[in-house]
């Protein structure tokens, strides 16, 4: 007699929360990959490498929500600061992750985008990133940015460089001109900013984007953080008010103008909408 011995089914993940608002766009920081290490007695490339484990399931989720961008911070330009041999892990990282999931990235719908200093890395990584960008390009579930050899400060002065020698007249200098000149010009500013390992810290990430992004910090490390930190941060991405430096249409104390129109107060405050920031 043959008994067909079947490996155990793994449980489906529960399915989403419904939530009364979900961010068009979260980024990222992810934090505690050494620290994770640390506490399993591994070296720290080890932690690195715990950490592309979940990128699949992670990406899965947020897609699943709904959420239509999400940037990962994988490697920033002060991570260069670190010793070789961990920057070279996580250089062949990069390029195995891409290897290991592109197909399966393309096959669900995800784009992949880079941001960052490209031209740093070595000329093997690059054609791979933009390889990865180009076979992905007509997918729309979800944008996934991978931030690598990026940082916050470097893109403005970026942006200011080009405008510069652009000649652009400082007239027309403003916001949505600024935007263009940024590594994120096809994608929105992020709603939301995760970041695991307890910091509380945006460690030069998206600064420009992230000026109204509400921020969750989880204590979980990077290799650990997984669907149960998901629902977390995005129930409590819900339950957030965002006013964008103005009022809830609800918290405006004084009658509305005959004419329906959006009333400024003596003081000049009004109440805003994501749609009507005033510049
Ligand atoms: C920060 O942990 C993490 C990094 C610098 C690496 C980022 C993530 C990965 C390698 C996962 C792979 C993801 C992609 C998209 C390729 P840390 O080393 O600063 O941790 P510590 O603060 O505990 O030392």
């Amino acid at each position: 007699m043959v008994i067909a011995i079947r490996a155990p089914k793994k449980a489906p993940p529960p399915p989403p929360l419904t939530l009364s608002q979900v961010p068009a766009h979260v980024g990222i920081i992810m934090d505690g990959n050494g620290r994770w290490a640390t506490n399993h007695g591994l070296p720290r490339l080890a932690g690195h490498r715990a950490g592309t484990e979940n990128l699949r399931r992670v990406i899965e989720r947020f897609a699943d929500y709904g959420v239509h961008y999400l940037t990962l911070y994988a490697f920033s330009t002060e991570n260069w600061n670190r010793p070789k041999r961990e920057i070279r892990g996580l250089m062949s990282i990069l390029s195995r992750v891409i290897k290991r999931e592109i197909k399966h990235f393309h096959k669900n719908g995800i784009r992949l985008l880079h941001i960052g200093r490209l031209e740093a890395l070595d000329p093997k990584l690059q054609q791979q990133i933009l390889d990865a960008i180009d076979l992905t390009k007509d997918n729309d579930r979800m944008t996934l940015t991978i931030a690598f050899n990026y940082g916050g400060r470097a893109e403005i002065l970026e942006a200011v460089r080009r405008i510069v020698s652009e000649g652009v007249h400082p007239d027309q200098i403003n916001e949505r001109l600024f935007k263009h000149y940024l590594y994120t010009v096809t994608i929105p500013d992020p709603d939301l900013i995760i970041r695991t390992a307890g910091e509380m810290r945006l460690s030069n990430f998206l600064l420009w984007q992230g000026a109204y992004a509400e921020f969750v910090s989880t204590p979980v490390h990077w290799p650990d953080f997984d669907i149960d930190e998901i629902d977390e941060a995005l129930l409590a991405y819900s339950q957030r008010k965002r006013r964008f430096g103005g009022l809830l249409p609800a918290e405006v104390d004084y009658p509305a103008p005959a004419n329906g129109k959006n009333g400024a107060r003596p003081n000049g405050r009004r109440a805003l909408g994501r749609n009507n920031i005033q510049r």
